[in-house]
Order: C-alpha cells, then structure tokens, then sequence
C-alpha cells in the first residue's frame, strides 16, 4: 500500500455475482462470493478513497465506511454502475476516478420472467428455459469514459489464461484487466487469488498466489498510476 494515495478520489467497485430470475423462487447464478471485490472496495478505503461498492447477492459484511448499493440481475447493476460513475444521483462530485468491475455479471438472462412459480405436473416435459445476451457492462464503461477515468475488468478463465485475456483486454476496451485462472476449486469462496494484470499500454503485472488483499493493493498501485493529478488547492 502506499498511505493515502486515493485521497480525494471516488472510485466505484462491482462486487459478487448477478442471478438472473427465471421465477419467483429461481435464478441462473454463479460461484461468485464477492471477496475479491469487498477485498478491493476495503483497501481504497483504506488508501482515502470514497468508495461505492455495488454488491451483487454477495453474504459478506459490508465495508466500513464505503457505501453499498445491493442490487440482484446484471440490468439492476448496470443501473447501478452507471449512475455511480456519472456521479448522479446522490452522489456529489461527478464522474468517478476509476471503476473496478470483480463481479461476475450473467453474460446470459432467461427470457420470459415467468410471473408465478413453474410447477411441475405428471408426464408433462419441462419447458426449455431461452437465454438472451446480457448488456455488457465492462464495455460500456470503457466506450463512455471520459478522460482520466480508469476502467478495469477481471477475466476467470480456465484454459490460455494470457492469450484469452489480450484478446479479452482488446474487445472489451479497458485500461486494465485482472486475469485469473479458475476451475472447479480455485478462487470461488477461497482467501487466496492469483493474477496476472494486463494493462492496454502491454504492461503485464504478474502476482504470485496470495490474500484477494495483496491482488487489491496491486490494482490499486496500478490504477494510482494512471490516474491524472487531483488539480491543486
Ligand atoms: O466476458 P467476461 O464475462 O469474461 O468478462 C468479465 C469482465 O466483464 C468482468 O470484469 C465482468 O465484471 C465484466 N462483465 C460485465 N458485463 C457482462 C459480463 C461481464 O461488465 N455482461
């Protein structure tokens, strides 16, 4: 960490993982825990930021002192994103210093919310559930930042961890995008991450197995980085 380098900065963070409602009572959704994101939204608090944490069904307490905006679907934190970058709303200060995108956002949502619970009755085949594309939330805020605003992502993969995240970093238009690998029992649900950060100007910034904490340092020394200078007085 370097003492209070985000002091006066408002820096938004996207936390856990989005379920998408097929009914009342049921939702595609994901392993995601939010760790790496509470981790994140902790250490810029810790750094002086201003932080809003937009938490996606994740059981964690919530940060002392960043603010936490819950919200369910991938939509419902599009919204949410959105509007605490452009610094509406309540937030006073206009657009954020940088963005951090750990959730993991349903790429795909049922379509047809079926309003009341789906029963099942004898001899009656279930009904196929249709999935449309979700908006792409990362490459939204990369295509509206103004200048100066730091936006970054996270990609999980599983296999070509490097080449998949050039290619990801390229398509999605970031500044800076966090690579881990994953599988069945890595990083879900666990203290530990490990990384390697690809940044738009070809740095690659490898970080060895460690707390979600030391990962959160790392992107934050990287995004201090590129931010521009806090005008004077
Ligand atoms: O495309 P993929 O899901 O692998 O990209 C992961 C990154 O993109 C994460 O930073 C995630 O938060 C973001 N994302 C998003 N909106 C989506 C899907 C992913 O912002 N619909």
């Amino acid at each position: 960490a370097e003492g209070r380098d985000l002091a006066g900065r408002h820096v938004v963070v996207s936390a856990g993982g989005t379920r998408e409602p097929i009914d009342p009572v049921r939702f595609i959704g994901n392993r995601s825990s939010g760790m790496q994101g509470y981790a994140l939204a902790r250490t810029a608090v810790a750094r002086g930021a201003r932080v809003t944490l937009v938490s996606a069904n994740s059981a964690l307490p919530d940060p002392a002192g960043a603010r936490v905006v819950r919200v369910g679907s991938a939509e419902e934190m599009r919204k949410a994103v959105l509007e605490a970058v452009q610094g509406g709303g309540p937030h006073p200060g206009g657009e954020a210093d940088a963005v951090v995108m750990a959730a993991a956002v349903a790429d795909f949502r049922p379509v047809g919310y079926q309003g009341s619970k789906i029963k099942k009755a004898a001899g009656v085949e279930p009904e196929p559930i249709a999935l449309a594309k979700n908006p792409d939330i990362l490459a939204e805020l990369a295509a509206r930042r103004p200048a100066g605003q730091v936006v970054v992502g996270f990609a999980a993969e599983t296999d070509d961890v490097l080449a998949n995240g050039r290619d990801k970093l390229a398509r999605k238009g970031c500044d800076l995008l966090v690579v881990n690998q994953v599988g069945e029992d890595l990083t879900f649900g666990l203290p530990d991450n490990e990384a390697v950060v690809l940044g738009a100007d070809g740095t690659a910034t490898e970080v060895p197995r460690g707390a979600k904490e030391a990962l959160a340092e790392v992107v934050w020394d990287l995004v201090v980085a590129r931010l521009e200078p806090l005008p004077l007085g």
